[in-house]
């Protein structure tokens, strides 16, 4: 399984040592990767983990103010970067092509992309999630080949259940899993959305899924250890 960690824009430089020197001691037989915020990359260790970044440019380089490349990141020992993270999409104004350009970027740089996808309450309501999950698979793949397009881990977050401790239930999940696999038949899916030690009882119930993208959860680390343990193969 994969367990890839979110810190998003939490810890100053202290309390990422302190966190890091933790990180370093979880247990786990799990692909373990942290995505810390950009500015504390360089402090991370990555003995007992991958390391990843939250976000890369959609431009290879050159005269962008405030952008990291995935080249960059890949120097500073990055195998994977999150793209297309909700909170992006709503702040910065991602658009499925911008997610399309940095899947490019990152496998240029070697770097495994782990694209999010989900939709709002409203549109699960709406019944339309459907349509906005393919649209979001079909444009940030387009032009791959499909060698690429396998390397693409998919992080399933319905953006109602990020950060609020509502979590869709098990048949909800298959359904998405089964609808994305029809896509992508032989890619990575994570789920992601307050998931933690308390519910991985029911989420180990789920037909597919292949790991888990953890925003509140990564900076509890003790909490992390007992949801780690509890995983089912
Ligand atoms: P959460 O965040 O686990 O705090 O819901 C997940 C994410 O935003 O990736």
């Amino acid at each position: 399984m994969i367990i890839a960690l979110n810190n998003k824009s939490h810890l100053d430089k202290e309390e990422f040592e302190k966190y890091n020197e933790e990180l370093e001691t979880i247990n786990t037989r799990h692909t373990l990767i942290l995505c810390p915020s950009t500015i504390n990359i360089p402090l991370a260790t990555h003995k007992n983990y991958y390391l990843g970044a939250q976000n890369i440019s959609k431009f290879k380089e050159g005269a962008h103010t405030g952008e990291v490349t995935a080249t960059q990141a890949y120097t500073y020992d990055c195998k994977y970067t999150i793209i297309g993270h909700s909170e992006r999409r709503e702040e910065q104004h991602e658009s499925n092509e911008d997610t399309n350009e940095k899947i490019k970027r990152s496998l240029d740089a070697n770097l495994t992309p782990i694209l999010c996808i989900g939709e709002t309450k409203e549109e699960r309501e709406e019944n339309r999630y459907k349509e906005v999950l393919s649209k979001e698979l079909t444009i940030a793949t387009r032009d791959l080949t499909e060698t690429d397009k396998e390397k693409v881990i998919i992080a399933y977050e319905p953006i109602w259940s990020i950060g609020t401790g509502i979590i869709p239930n098990n048949n909800q999940i298959d359904e998405v899993f089964s609808f994305i696999k029809e896509f992508l038949p032989n890619n990575k899916i994570l789920y992601g959305g307050s998931a933690n030690e308390e519910n991985i009882d029911e989420l180990n119930n789920c037909k597919y899924i292949d790991g888990y993208l953890l925003g509140g959860l990564s900076l509890k680390l003790e909490n992390l250890q007992v949801f780690i343990d509890k995983i089912k193969d």
